[in-house]
């Protein structure tokens, strides 16, 4: 059957709190207005969707972009052009704005042979750039080359779910309140280039956002935690430091629990992730630092956090 017509396209969930896979798409190639809202359709119910077998340079990925919204520049690219890193110079500052190169290869396009290297780590619990103003609405990862049996597992999380799970006393307080996000660190927790260590949640000038968010894709109410370190780091703007931090350990608790996820657990090259950024988050396990990982990532133009 010819890719991107009614009678290819097929979604098959994945049977878990989210996520799907889509059969019948490719987007090197048009996708109609019809299809285009027919992959909305299953993106808005299933929050996570897979599709395979794809062959997209980073043009065709942006273009992508462009189906669901737009581009948007990661957050992470600003700290290294402000250390002085000019586009196409490292993973970090890809020569298209709109991607980033997530690896373990080196900017000598080599291995880091390090299981210490950055991009062999695990990446904890996170929603992508909530540490900026209007962060993306969704993220779209391409895997280039994947270790085999190698780690680099990617998780997603329903944070529908977890809103809706949340027992009476947790829902009612946090009702009305926001979290400021800290734009300090990583998704590894290393400090980015050019920041220092908060000492105190003055230092933590990161934009505030509601806790819990409206998705206008589907109008239901998500929990919106961003990440989560070590204090001092992101607080709840409304509570003093020991209450902030006692019910964020409760919240990430809640919202980090098993039967809320689907793990990618057997990335092959040329499978692309589309994943809904309000309401989901997502986790990497760490990487076999002997077998190259490259992924390439465009996000999603974001709209203004709507609170609940
Ligand atoms: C990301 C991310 C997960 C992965 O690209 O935003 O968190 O599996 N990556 O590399
Ligand atoms: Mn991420």
């Amino acid at each position: 059957m010819t890719a991107n017509t009614l009678e290819a396209l097929s979604i098959e969930p994945s049977g878990k709190a989210l996520g799907a896979e889509i059969l019948g798409i490719d987007f090197a190639k048009p996708v109609s207005a019809d299809i285009c809202e027919a992959v909305m359709a299953a993106w808005a119910d299933h929050l996570v969707l897979l599709f395979r077998g794809l062959s997209l340079d980073d043009d065709q990925l942006l273009e992508t972009a462009g189906l669901f919204g737009g581009q948007q520049e990661a957050g992470s690219r600003g700290y290294f052009v402000k250390a002085g890193f000019k586009a196409g110079e490292t993973n970090n500052v890809a020569t298209r704005p709109g991607v980033s190169i997530i690896t373990n290869l080196g900017d000598d396009g080599k291995l880091e042979s390090r299981k210490a290297a950055f991009g062999n780590q695990p990446l904890k619990w996170h929603s992508d750039n909530s540490y900026v103003e209007v962060p993306p609405t969704g993220g779209l990862l391409h895997a280039h080359i994947v270790p085999v049996n190698g780690g680099g597992e990617t998780s997603f999380s329903n944070q529908y779910l977890a809103y809706e799970r949340l027992p009476a006393d947790l829902k009612a307080a946090i009702d009305g309140k926001h979290i400021r996000h800290d734009d300090h660190r990583n998704t590894t927790g290393r400090l980015r280039p050019t920041m220092t260590a908060p000492t105190s949640r003055d230092d933590i000038t990161g934009p505030s956002h509601p806790i819990v968010r409206v998705n206008p894709l589907t109008g239901r109410r998500a929990l919106y935690l961003g990440r989560h370190y070590e204090w001092p780091s992101s607080f709840i703007v409304e509570l003093d430091d020991d209450e902030s931090e006692a019910l964020l350990g409760e919240l990430w608790d809640h919202a980090t629990q098993d039967d809320l996820t689907w793990t990618h657990d057997n990335w092959t090259a040329g499978d692309l992730l589309l994943w809904d950024n309000r309401c989901t988050m997502h986790a990497r396990t760490p990487i076999d630092f002997t077998q190259p990982r490259v992924m390439h990532r465009a996000l999603i133009k974001g709209d203004p956090v709507i609170a609940a």
